[in-house]
């Protein structure tokens, strides 16, 4: 019996690798020039790129896997890891590294128990940094999301994050 499994994108669940990687390459093209529409194909449906996945594009596409790894590692969109279900972006743009983005990002990493361009073991939170998010007059600025928080300081912190879980 045929089993139609349907996957939503960004659900990082039922992603049959093997076959739907082969089914996004044939749908992009088989050709090196598709590689980086390819490779945010299958980040948009498994929500990451192991290594594993490398090499099977680079198998498809006849390429070289570390030349498929170094255009994954050029492009800070694409990660190798598993992300968060929430991305927090300290800025350090100017206006807000000198109104304590520093300090922001120092408590963010004691209270989340993790370092810059990690993910929380409960998959919660990615913690990056951001060069302005056009917050400048209302520093420090962090963005959750797609959400923008002004003026933040650490003792608002703890309340901002709550609202994520
Ligand atoms: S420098 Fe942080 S918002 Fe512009």
């Amino acid at each position: 019996m045929l089993q139609e499994e349907r996957v939503q994108p960004g659900s990082h669940h039922s992603f049959d690798h093997q076959q739907d990687i082969d089914k996004i390459i044939d749908l992009c093209g088989r050709d090196r020039s598709n590689l980086i529409q390819i490779l945010h194909q299958i980040q948009n449906i498994q929500g990451f790129l192991p290594l594993e996945t490398l090499r099977q594009v680079a198998i498809k596409l006849d390429m070289p896997l570390s030349e498929v790894a170094g255009v994954v590692s050029f492009y800070s969109f694409f990660s190798t890891e598993p992300q968060g279900r929430h991305t927090i972006r300290v800025c350090l743009g100017t206006a807000c590294y000198v109104r304590g983005g520093k300090k922001l990002i120092e408590k963010l990493q004691e209270q989340l128990g993790i370092e810059l361009g990690q993910t929380t073991s409960d998959q919660r939170f990615t913690f990056e940094i951001a060069r302005c998010i056009g917050a400048c007059g209302l520093a420090p600025a962090v963005m959750i999301d797609n959400e923008v928080y002004r003026q933040v300081n650490v003792n608002k912190l703890k309340s901002i994050l709550a609202k994520y879980e």
